[in-house]
């Protein structure tokens, strides 16, 4: 990879972007401005959700950006109350009216639901979810399906039923919280391993390990962050809403971190982020 516009390839033959700018929590009135300078500063990966409540100013910076529809990359994904083969359909409707888009790059399940909530349901609800995804696939609305937050055993009992492959699961991935036996099972399947909050909500940033070995590159702990997910084959997805910050998350790829600091940054346990558990949510 030698910049943000440089592409992993799904498992149904389409290219990704390898950085995608996330829209978690970016305020409604500043989503579309955010975007656009996302754009502007190079990244064709444009990541949100239904949850998020602003796919209306993505759909916007999108269609006003003055670039070709089919040189951007968008993810949107199905929120929990959305469940379910029907449920699904019509909030996939939903999002693709809010960003006023013909069709999605990617259509994501946001989280599985858990045994803790449905009991013996979950992986029925699940596989209902996934009907409606697959639904949408084939009739070319999305362009590509996949997962959020689903764990090994979550994917095992979904493909019981599934007839598309899932291309991607994202999931929260960042040093301090490196999942690594979840990006070990994706990345052999030939699922594409997302990262959401690759910078672990900037606790991690001031971290002394990472401080350290930042300096030792010349980069800063941000930029540190995003080059391990990319180490790892992984596709981070940063967020922010300052320009500066922007930019200066697209600037990885003059540096490599060698075999000893990435051993370092994997040691590093439970700092930063939410260290989520998709089986003990309540959401
Ligand atoms: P801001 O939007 O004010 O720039 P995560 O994606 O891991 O959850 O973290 C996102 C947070 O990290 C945002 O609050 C964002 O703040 C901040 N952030 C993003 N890029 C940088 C950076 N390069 N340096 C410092 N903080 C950053």
């Amino acid at each position: 990879m030698r910049s943000i516009t440089d592409t992993f390839t799904l498992n149904n033959g389409l290219a990704i972007p390898c950085v995608g700018y996330g829209t978690f929590q970016t305020p409604v009135p500043e989503t579309k401005k955010a975007v656009r300078a996302a754009i502007a500063a190079g990244y064709r990966h444009i990541d949100t959700a239904a949850f998020y409540g602003n796919e209306a100013g993505v759909g916007q910076a999108v269609r006003e950006c003055g670039l070709p529809r089919e040189e951007l990359f968008v993810t949107s994904k199905v929120w929990n109350a959305d469940r379910g083969y029907e449920k699904t359909l019509a909030a996939f409707d939903r999002s693709l009216s809010e960003l006023g888009l013909d069709y999605v790059d990617l259509y994501l399940v946001h989280w599985p639901a858990n045994y803790l909530q449905f009991g013996r349901e979950a992986a029925r609800l699940n596989a209902e979810t996934w009907r409606a995804l697959e639904e949408v696939c084939r009739a070319g609305r999305a362009k590509s399906i996949g997962l959020s937050n689903f764990l090994p055993h979550h994917i095992d009992a979904l493909m019981q039923t599934a007839q598309i492959k899932p291309a991607v699961d994202q999931i929260e991935f960042h040093p301090g919280w490196n999942q690594r036996g979840v990006v070990r099972y994706c990345q052999d399947e030939g699922i594409v391993v997302e990262a959401w909050s690759p910078l672990g909500r900037r606790e991690v940033l001031a971290d002394e390990t990472l401080t350290a070995v930042a300096a030792k590159y010349g980069k800063s702990t941000a930029q540190l962050c995003l080059r391990w997910v990319l180490q790892h084959g992984v596709l981070p997805l940063p967020k922010s809403v300052t320009p500066a910050r922007i930019a200066a998350n697209t600037q990885l790829f003059d540096f490599e971190i060698d075999a000893e600091d990435m051993r370092t940054l994997d040691k590093l346990d439970l700092i930063g982020g939410q260290c989520a558990r998709p089986d003990d949510v309540e959401f």
